[in-house]
């Protein structure tokens, strides 16, 4: 099977068993729930609680719990969620019907690859904890970049490998659990931004023992 074959499938069988009890594992609140708060915060200092709706795509979405969380929020915003796992696009919106705000959040089954969305089609593109899966990661931030609105924002966060504790815990540890797994470097992240045409790109580390990055690019 081919290196790209063989990551997807993995991930796809990972996720599909992990659905239904992903949201109480302990990388949930050590490292899942500290990048949402992340995501929440960027949102709202750059759109404000009073601003015009926009159209948000979150890839990789898991169970949902952000997109959820920011539905329930003041901010505006009209959100799609992609996932490769089937159940766990079906754990994200009987996440949403249970929360009463399935009206904001749409679910779809699909590859980040390949985004099935127009050009343009978006504000805000987010990705938490999902990047070192993709087996051609400067194609996914190609097509962000294509789905993306002129001065729509990607917002991607993963592991932080670029000091001791984040290459024990991503490199060593998950890459040993998840084998056919890949966290690039923040050389590599902003590398593949520039080549995909983002400006300002700006990164933001966060948590000390499973330390998170953000990178931040204007479309
Ligand atoms: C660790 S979870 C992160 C979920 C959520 N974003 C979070 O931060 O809690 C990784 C997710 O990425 C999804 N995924 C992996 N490869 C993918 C791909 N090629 N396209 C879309 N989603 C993918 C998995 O199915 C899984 O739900």
């Amino acid at each position: 099977m081919s290196r790209d074959k063989s990551m997807k499938a993995r991930a796809k069988s990972e996720f599909e068993a992990w659905a239904g009890t992903y949201d109480r594992s302990l990388l949930n609140r050590f490292l899942f729930q500290p990048s949402y708060r992340m995501f929440l915060e960027e949102l709202l200092a750059w759109r404000g609680a009073d601003s015009e709706p926009f159209d948000l795509l979150d890839i990789g979405c898991g169970t949902g719990t952000f997109n959820a969380m920011l539905a329930g929020s003041s901010l505006p915003a009209r959100v799609v969620g992609l996932d490769y796992a089937e159940a766990m696009c079906h754990v994200a919106a009987d996440k949403a019907r249970q929360a009463g705000v399935a009206d904001r959040l749409h679910y779809v089954n699909a590859d980040s690859q390949h985004l099935p969305f127009a050009d343009a089609s978006f504000d805000v593109v987010t990705c938490s904890n999902s990047f070192h899966h993709y087996p051609h990661q400067q194609q996914v931030v190609h097509e962000m970049r294509r789905v993306l609105r002129p001065g729509g924002r990607l917002m991607l966060i993963d592991g932080f490998r670029d000091n001791i504790i984040g290459w024990v815990a991503f490199d060593v540890i998950i890459g040993h659990v998840e084998k056919e797994v890949f966290h690039a470097p923040w050389s590599k992240i902003h590398e593949y931004f520039t080549n995909a045409g983002f400006k300002n790109i700006r990164r933001r580390k966060f948590s000390f023992w499973m330390p998170g990055l953000l990178t931040v690019g204007v479309a």
